[in-house]
């Protein structure tokens, strides 16, 4: 067995023996759909406009933490890795317009308790392959019996069209193994102009009904 394989395998047991490691990553994220719920339920009610379609969350797997880790090149104990990787705790913010994108973002920041670590516009400059997405680093506090933990949660905001783009890319991605056909990458990054120009022309329509 490679010395890799050792460390991956490592670092898969030891999270496993330590059931409170993942646990404080599913609180956190228990607390920032209800955050996202309350935002949803009463902007609704003031603004007659629900921003969010709906929410999607994950805690990493053991298996793909140790393989990420072992990619970043962290030390193999849990510290290390609590520190070095941001998307243990991924929460998906799927919004109808573009705007809602940022006003969650927006509304979310902007709570005492959430601090901004780190704030990636990819709706302002997609990706070359045209992926496009807020995506935000939170940490959060999350209050257990006997200590408070700070928490970092990767946020992604993202439009409907945004997400039917990115959930596609995605599959083909995984299903080539990464060696998706040029002919596809073309057409792929194509449609996300398409879905662009849909979020645009929908985000008019909606202000001229609001
Ligand atoms: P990762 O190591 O992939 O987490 O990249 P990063 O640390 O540079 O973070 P970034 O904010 O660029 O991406 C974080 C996450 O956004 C990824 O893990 C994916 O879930 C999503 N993402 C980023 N780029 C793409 C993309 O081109 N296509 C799709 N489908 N998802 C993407
Ligand atoms: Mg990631």
């Amino acid at each position: 067995m490679s010395g890799d394989a050792l460390l991956d395998e490592s670092v898969t047991d030891a999270i496993r023996q330590q059931p409170g490691f993942l646990l404080v990553y599913k609180f956190a994220i228990e607390e920032l759909m209800t955050k996202l719920r309350i935002l949803s339920e009463e902007f609704d009610l003031t603004h007659r406009h629900d921003p969010i379609e709906h929410i999607t969350s994950r805690v990493k797997r053991p298996e793909a933490i140790a393989a990420k880790a072992l990619r970043r090149g962290l030390a193999a104990d849990l510290a290390a890795i609590a520190e070095g990787l941001d998307d243990v705790a991924g929460v998906r913010v799927v919004c109808p317009f573009v705007s809602d994108v940022y006003q969650v973002a927006d509304m979310l920041t902007g709570q005492d308790d959430v601090e901004l670590l780190r704030r990636k516009d990819y709706v302002a400059v997609p990706k070359d392959n045209g992926y496009r997405s807020l995506h935000l680093i939170v940490r959060i506090p999350v209050f257990l019996s006997d200590r408070v933990e700070r928490v970092k949660v990767e946020v992604q905001l993202r439009t409907i069209a945004m997400d039917f783009w990115a959930t596609l890319e995605h599959k083909l991605f995984y299903k080539y193994d990464s060696q998706v056909p040029a002919d596809f990458a073309t057409e792929l990054t194509d449609v996300a102009a398409l879905a662009a120009q849909l979020d645009s022309r929908m985000e008019n329509l909606h202000r001229r009904l609001h």
